[in-house]
């Protein structure tokens, strides 16, 4: 009880800091960059940021939390794997628009892309991200995925989870840093020894972000927040199939494939065994049409 307790107190946090930097954000480039627009002028890449900080950051990391919130473990977990599916799905599509909002930018104005460590960080980030969204939709949510596939894919998935968030506070601070250097004018005397208020400001912003991502991993490495593992829970990724004599309400039996209880894939020889019943047939077919092709070529 005084973990979960613990456990609220945190997540509160972590939705504070959340919304403060996505108010940090928005404010700086409203307030002192002369606000947004989707137009072709500079204007336009004040969306990147606001973005870029909104998807990356604030939801991915509420994301990636969401098994660990101790109220949903009474519930199923492919509900939840649904709502982790799209929390990410909308991460994607903000990451994708922000990323236009600069592009779309550097095109119009014949600018060079990918010039700076920032983007080469930010861009990297990215495609690993699509990657990982596409191969968990395959591995996790996909009802003809295998559970062999779905376990071995579970640490490697968690792991570039993490790999993904550390690039996205690093893509963040670099990022704020490419944008002060390239917008505040004199920038060295000005930025080491006399700081505008933008500057301390777009600086806090950063300590925002860092502390959000603290906050995250402090979250994650907590073992007695992770959500208890129920025997054969995996395999709820899988809808429930209409099997004669396995109900979805027995998720033992549940099924991840059609015709097979989740347990049989677990069997070495099953695989081979559905290979060799699908070959044998066909490979009877072929030679019959083998030698109708040639009886009627003869002809
Ligand atoms: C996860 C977060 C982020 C990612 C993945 C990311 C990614 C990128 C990429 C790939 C580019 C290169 C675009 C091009 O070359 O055409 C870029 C440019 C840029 N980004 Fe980010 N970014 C992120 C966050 C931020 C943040 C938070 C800021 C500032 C507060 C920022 C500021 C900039 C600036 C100033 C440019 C250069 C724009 C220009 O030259 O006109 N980025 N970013």
């Amino acid at each position: 009880m005084r973990s979960s307790l613990l456990f609220y107190v945190t997540y509160l946090l972590c939705l504070c800091l959340g919304l403060l930097c996505v108010l940090f954000v928005s404010y700086w480039n409203s307030h002192w960059r002369g606000g947004f627009a989707w137009d072709g002028s500079s204007l336009q890449s004040h969306w990147h940021p606001v973005l870029m900080v909104s998807g990356l950051v604030v939801l991915y990391g509420h994301a990636v939390i969401v098994y660990r919130v101790p109220f949903t473990w009474k519930q199923r977990k492919h509900t939840w794997k649904l709502v982790h599916a799209g929390l990410m799905l909308l991460v994607l599509l903000l990451s994708i628009l922000g990323l236009c909002a600069v592009f779309d930018l550097h095109t119009g104005l014949h600018l060079p892309d990918l010039y700076s460590l920032h983007s080469w960080v930010g861009i990297c980030t990215v495609v690993m991200f699509v990657f990982q969204w596409v191969l968990g939709l395959a591995a996790f949510l996909l009802p003809c995925s295998p559970l062999w596939f779905r376990k071995a894919l579970k640490p490697a998935h968690t792991w570039m989870g993490n790999v993904i968030f550390i690039l996205s506070l690093a893509s963040c601070i670099s990022g704020i840093n490419e944008k002060l250097l390239l917008n505040i004018n004199g920038s060295s005397a000005g930025t080491c020894f006399a700081p505008p208020v933008e500057a301390k400001f777009a600086n806090f912003l950063g300590i925002l972000i860092v502390a959000f991502g603290l906050v995250v991993f402090g979250i994650l490495s907590k073992n007695k927040w992770q959500r208890p593992e129920v025997e054969n829970e995996s395999s709820q990724g899988a809808p429930s199939w209409p099997v004669v004599g396995v109900t979805a309400a027995s998720p033992a039996l549940s099924p991840s494939w059609p015709w097979l209880p989740a347990s049989a894939w677990l069997a070495p020889s099953t695989l081979p065994g559905i290979l060799l019943l699908v070959a044998l047939p066909s490979m009877n077919g072929l030679r019959k049409l083998i030698i109708w092709l040639y009886r009627h070529g003869q002809v």
